[in-house]
């Protein structure tokens, strides 16, 4: 009698699993429909997990549904990704491009579906199934890297360590640009001298590059986006340096993620007296790393704003309505419509200003505040 009712049990739990596993995946299934796709490149990089959970807290009160997926470096996955996204029948797609142009075909596939597509962060190069841009200034953080350091040096020869984001990603030409410009007049009134790139010095000469001669820069000091990558190369260089390239040194450094790894190497050569490095995206890591004196500056994108404008765009679209925009952005292929947001530098002086007094941060995720 004990064994029957036991095995009975057995059965209705069983049952039970099964009739819950059920519901489980009709509501996850094919069935379920979703508003608006998102795309992120990948969730190695803290700067885009911030954005998605930036994403949630703008959502949770949205009538429209949503879902994030992220491609983690991998242009396929990304294609993945948004045939995933169209099987369940979004009408809006958000993406940051793991590589640009070779995202073309995503957007392609999703504009045939009649889709919305915006970029957003980087820009989709070179195909005209982009419809709407939202970014950031990028030539403004890359001129706000390079003008810090040139505030913050002293005395004139003084070496000049150039580092760069991915060249699939169209933002690490413009963040170059945008310190070109302000870095090369004082590289060519002795200021400093570049030290680790003989295509950038071939150039130096030249106020503005074209994408060619930024490409051929690009590839000596690029960090392909990898703090990993980043620390071999400034190992590298340094390890190559004469005396006259060591002492008191400025470091153009594209992100935070790469800045941090650059730092701690510049960081533990004996022959470095002092470096200046710069850096964006306010990651907390790297909060900490400028409230700790070993990261001079970063460029503070508050994702907060573009999770805004993006998903003001999206709820626009899916009203019927026609999306503002302030500018455009010239893709390859067309002009794209965009919605531009400023940046705010940050350093040991507005640190807590900017980041804790705004709310972007809790003091307590810090110390030496
Ligand atoms: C973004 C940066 C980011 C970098 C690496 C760029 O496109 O604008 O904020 O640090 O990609 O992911």
């Amino acid at each position: 009698m004990k064994r029957t009712w036991k095995s009975f049990s057995v059965l209705l739990v069983v049952m039970l699993v099964t009739a819950l596993m059920a519901a489980c995946s009709d509501s996850s299934g094919g069935s379920s429909k979703v508003s608006v796709g998102i795309v992120l490149p990948t969730k190695d990089e803290p700067r885009w997990v911030q954005d998605e959970q930036r994403f949630k807290d703008a959502l949770s009160d949205s009538k429209y549904t949503t879902e994030i997926l992220f491609s983690q470096g991998s242009s396929a996955k990304e294609k993945e990704n948004v045939e995933t996204l169209l099987n369940k029948g979004i009408e809006v797609l958000i993406i940051t491009p793991h590589d640009g142009a070779a995202a073309a075909s995503a957007v392609e596939a999703a504009k045939k579906e009649g889709v919305t597509v915006i970029s957003y962060d980087r820009l989709i190069t070179n195909t005209d199934a982009v419809d709407y841009y939202v970014t950031f200034d990028s030539v403004a953080v890359g001129a706000a890297q390079g003008q810090y350091l040139i505030d913050n040096s002293e005395g004139k020869d003084v070496p000049l360590y150039l580092y760069a984001g991915a060249a699939s990603d169209n933002n690490a030409f413009l963040f170059f640009e945008g310190a070109w410009s302000v870095l090369q007049p004082k590289i060519a009134d002795g200021t400093f001298k570049i030290a680790n790139s003989s295509e950038a010095e071939k150039l130096k000469d030249k106020a503005e590059l074209t994408r060619d001669e930024l490409g051929k820069i690009l590839g000596q000091v690029t960090t392909n986006w990898d703090p990993n990558e980043a620390k071999n190369k400034a190992q590298t260089h340094l390890t190559a340096a004469s005396a006259d390239l060591k002492g008191d040194v400025a470091v153009l450094a594209p992100n935070d993620g790469t800045a941090r790894s650059i730092a701690d190497v510049f960081g533990t050569d004996g022959d470095i007296t002092s470096f200046l490095v710069t850096g964006q995206d306010a990651e907390k890591a790297s909060i900490q790393y400028v409230i700790d004196g070993n990261q001079s500056m970063t460029v503070f994108k508050d994702v907060r704003t573009l999770v805004k404008d993006a998903m003001g765009i999206a709820v626009e679209i899916l009203d019927g309505k026609t999306p503002e925009t302030t500018g455009s952005y010239d893709n390859g292929n067309k002009e794209v419509k965009a919605k531009q947001t400023d940046v705010i530098v940050v350093d040991q002086e507005n640190v807590k200003k900017e980041l804790i007094d705004s709310e972007y941060y809790e003091a307590s995720e810090f110390t030496g505040l």
